[in-house]
């Protein structure tokens, strides 16, 4: 089954075509970082003025990559939220046009969902079976959840971020310290010659008996950090490198706890954008002895049309005609939708 998708949430526009869930045909994606780096984070109206602009040559240069045409596809897929609504109207308003010209079915994917599915891709042959259940951490700028899952619809959310999300602690820690937008990627960089031990930054919610994750009490003690620092811009590896272990050991505890409960569990996924730090990685193959899996490509691990494809082929194996049902689009969607217990 060859899917055809489309992803828009936030500042990116992209366009998909994926075999059976899991082989990449064609992947576009443009964002429009470059423009928010100077502005230092998304402007919405702006983000889907530029999606609009993109959208169609971005669909075009996706069909020309695949070489495959319309008649090639067997359905459409595309982000119903949540995310930025009007980015969100920009890709969804597309693919129910393009399943109306084409007259295929069209099938609405929860953004999460996608992350959930980004291990599955691969742009070559496929990767070994992939074996529930599955303990997936989903880190990226707006959420940061733990799922159990035993099949792609099938399991619970564990817990999520009582705050802010652990991208957003990165974006936010990365402006503090005049690094450019998007944080993540210039925190990482900045880390890489900082001594993690350097500062010490303590455990979230330390004490308590939950499994959720907070992260704004580590942006605040990064900023006191700061203010009490002299020539603290002299010191911008090592802040980095303290603040990035900190974030890193609050996903890992959390993984590492979740697993006494979960005990069946047979691999740990890491998905979005979060999931591109090498740090976060290191630390969960050491510390966490059960097999380990990450999108094989940075491209899958931020937003890309690609998981969405990938979702909405699973979707339709264990929805049938169900995961063509009419949707709506939505800024904000509840996490609990995602799976089912
Ligand atoms: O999944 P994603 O592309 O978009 C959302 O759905 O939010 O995730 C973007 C987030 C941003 O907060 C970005 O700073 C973070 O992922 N990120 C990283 C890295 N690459 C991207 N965080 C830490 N280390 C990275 N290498
Ligand atoms: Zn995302």
């Amino acid at each position: 089954m060859r899917i055809f998708a489309i992803e828009s949430s936030c500042d990116e526009t992209s366009a998909a075509i994926i075999l059976d869930g899991r082989q990449v045909l064609s992947n576009v994606v443009t964002s429009s970082e470059k423009l928010f780096a100077e502005t230092g984070g998304v402007i919405p109206e702006e983000a889907a003025r530029k999606q609009l602009e993109v959208m169609i040559p971005v669909i075009h240069a996706c069909l020309h990559e695949s070489k495959l045409q319309s008649s090639d596809i067997d359905a459409i897929a595309v982000t119903r939220g949540p995310g930025l609504l009007t980015s969100l109207l920009v890709g969804t308003t597309t693919a129910r046009a393009l399943a109306a010209l084409w007259k295929k079915p069209l099938i609405g994917v929860h953004h999460t969902l996608g992350h959930l599915a980004s291990p599955w891709l691969t742009a070559e042959k496929p990767i070994d079976e992939i074996q529930f259940p599955i303990l997936t951490l989903s880190a990226s700028g707006g959420h940061t959840d733990l799922w159990y899952r035993t099949s792609h619809t099938k399991g619970k959310l564990i817990s999520r971020t009582r705050d802010d999300a652990a991208g957003e602690a990165f974006d936010k820690g990365a402006s503090m310290l005049g690094l450019p937008y998007p944080g993540g990627p210039s925190f990482a960089k900045a880390a890489t010659t900082g001594d993690a031990k350097a500062f010490a930054f303590s455990n979230p919610l330390a004490g308590t008996d939950t499994l959720d994750f907070s992260f704004s009490g580590l942006k605040t003690a990064l900023k006191y950090t700061i203010r009490d620092t002299a020539n603290w811009q002299d010191r911008i590896p090592d802040l980095a490198a303290s603040f990035e272990q900190a974030i890193c050991r609050h996903l890992v505890d959390r993984i590492e706890q979740a697993l006494e409960t979960y005990d069946e569990t047979r691999e740990v996924h890491l998905v979005g954008g979060v999931s591109a730090n090498t740090s976060l990685r290191a630390m969960v193959q050491k510390r966490i002895q059960l097999p380990m899996r990450v999108s094989t490509s940075l491209r899958y691990c931020t937003d890309n049309a690609a998981m969405i494809g990938s979702a909405a082929y699973f979707l339709q194996q264990e929805m049938g005609d169900a995961a063509y049902a009419p949707f709506t689009t939505q800024a904000s969607l509840p996490l609990e939708s995602v799976v089912q217990a």
